[in-house]
């Protein structure tokens, strides 16, 4: 055996690696599972908050009971809230007030929705005096019953929202919501 192979390497006896401990290991092993653990729980809900912030979530989520057609009078506008669970990334908030519609019955089991919210700026449409339309009062943009517009600055007429009525005559309004502004009708998501 020569002389090298039997001297040590001087920088490995100068500066010896400390003895793996086991407990060094485990410790380790758990941290980084707990911060992969806490990155999943704080990155899943912060991605779907990104996706979809208000999450009124399913259509079915988002399609409410309203009024009862028994509550309608023919050809006679009627203002309803749309109350129900406001759903985010974070929370479900119970029974919020999410808007309003105007509700017009059309036939025995036909209703017509309306949203309250004017395409100009967004200000509440009212009822006219008259009863025969609606009207906003922020820019005296006027519309029929249809929601067509008749008059003013909004580029278009009253959004129309789905309705279904439920085998005990339910008056189901299917909740949405647009940009205003727009002469062109864009759903918000
Ligand atoms: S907000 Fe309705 S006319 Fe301007």
């Amino acid at each position: 055996m020569s002389d090298d192979a039997e001297k040590p390497n001087r920088q490995e006896s100068e500066f010896p690696e400390p003895p793996e401990v086991p407990h060094r290991r485990v410790f380790l092993a758990l941290t980084a599972a707990g911060t992969c653990a806490i990155g999943a729980v704080v990155a899943v809900p912060a991605a779907m908050l990104i996706a979809d912030p208000l999450k009124g979530s399913a259509a079915s989520d988002k399609k409410f009971h309203v009024a009862n057609l028994e509550d309608l009078e023919p050809g006679v506008a009627k203002r309803v809230a749309v109350v129900g669970d406001e759903v985010d990334a974070w929370n479900r908030a119970k029974d919020r007030r999410l808007g309003a519609v105007w509700l017009v019955r059309t036939g025995a089991r036909e209703v017509r929705a309306l949203s309250t919210s004017c395409p100009h700026l967004g200000c509440g449409i009212d009822v006219s005096a008259d009863g025969k339309g609606f009207g906003c009062p922020c820019h005296t943009s006027n519309f029929d019953l249809t929601g067509k517009l008749t008059a003013g600055p909004s580029p278009r007429g009253m959004d129309a929202l789905p309705v279904e009525i439920g085998p005990k005559g339910e008056v189901l309004v299917t909740w949405k919501r647009f940009r205003i502004g727009e002469k062109q009708q864009v759903e918000l998501a």
